[in-house]
């Protein structure tokens, strides 16, 4: 997809971070935006601050947990702007600690919104893009931790893992098509991803209380203070877009790290061929 002008974006977890910087970008292209997130303040907020920088702009209320929820949220957006060319599922949520210690509620959590949020949004829009015809773009947010495992992010690395394998599936599957397929592979972006907490449904809080350092959970806000600004980051999914990129990437130095993660696992063939 090269432009975007009157064209429609649905984006998942769009007010705040990562999702607002992704409906701004898209807005100032000249499309029309819905925003979908379950704060409904940050929704409001966000919307206010982005009318008359572009396209037309609405909200509405979803979890992207809950199938029938993002189905919903589909209908309504066709019912408003009519055909939708670009999908962001953006929305996602951070879990994690030592990988025996984590709650069968946070796996449930972290799973419902990271994976099946992504399953539910391809579910309820794919149908849509193909039976319109015109051409279209899917993008993934995973992260680079869907390519590189890191300690204490068991349950994070293993959503993100399995939003890059989904997105590399559909890009596969969607190659004779004109809709095109990118997973966005960012590390540390400026927004409140350490926060994530405030969203947990109280159902999914547990009986055992979640065990975080409080010098971990410090210097993790420090990293993330200075990470990169999700305004860049959307840039470069736009651009990723129009060049048809299956991973969009952010950070350059993960170069390094995924060279020798790979090099790692090819080095294991050795024990295989000799
Ligand atoms: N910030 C980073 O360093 C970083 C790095 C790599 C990947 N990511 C990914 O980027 C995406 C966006 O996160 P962010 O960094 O902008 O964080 P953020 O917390 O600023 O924004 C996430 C948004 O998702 C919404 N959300 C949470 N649960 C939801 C649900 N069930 N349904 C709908 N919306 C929900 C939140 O309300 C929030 O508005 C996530 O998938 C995250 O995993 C972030």
């Amino acid at each position: 997809m090269q432009d975007f002008q009157d064209r429609t974006a649905f984006v998942t977890g769009a007010a705040s971070g990562i999702g607002l910087s992704l409906a701004r970008a898209f807005l100032a292209e000249g499309a029309n935006v819905m925003l979908a997130d379950i704060e409904t303040e940050a929704l409001e907020r966000a919307v206010a601050g982005l009318e008359g920088t572009g396209g037309q702009v609405d909200n509405l209320i979803c979890d992207v947990a809950d199938a029938d929820a993002v189905q919903d949220a589909a209908q309504r957006t066709i019912a408003r702007f009519g055909n939708v060319h670009v999908l962001c599922n953006n929305a996602g949520v951070g879990a994690g600690g030592p990988i025996e210690e984590v709650t069968a509620e946070s796996w449930q959590w972290i799973i419902g919104v990271n994976l099946m949020g992504v399953v539910h949004g391809l579910q309820a829009f794919m149908p849509h893009m193909k039976a319109h015809g015109e051409a279209a773009h899917i993008v993934n947010t995973a992260s680079i931790a869907g390519m590189l495992c890191l300690p204490n992010m068991g349950p994070y690395c293993a959503t993100k893992f399995a939003v890059v394998a989904m997105t590399e599936t559909l890009a596969a599957e969607l190659a004779e098509s004109n809709i095109g397929a990118s997973v966005l592979c960012p590390m540390w972006v400026r927004t409140r991803i350490h926060e994530s907490d405030r969203n947990r449904p109280a159902a999914l809080r547990g009986t055992q209380a979640m065990k975080v350092d409080p010098a971990r959970r410090s210097e993790i806000a420090q990293i993330i203070a200075a990470g990169l600004d999700p305004d860049a980051v959307a840039a470069t999914v736009l651009s990723g877009v129009r060049a048809n990129r299956l991973h969009i990437f952010t950070h350059p130095e993960n170069e390094a790290m995924l060279s020798e993660r790979f090099n790692g696992i090819l080095a294991a063939f050795t024990s295989v061929t000799s």
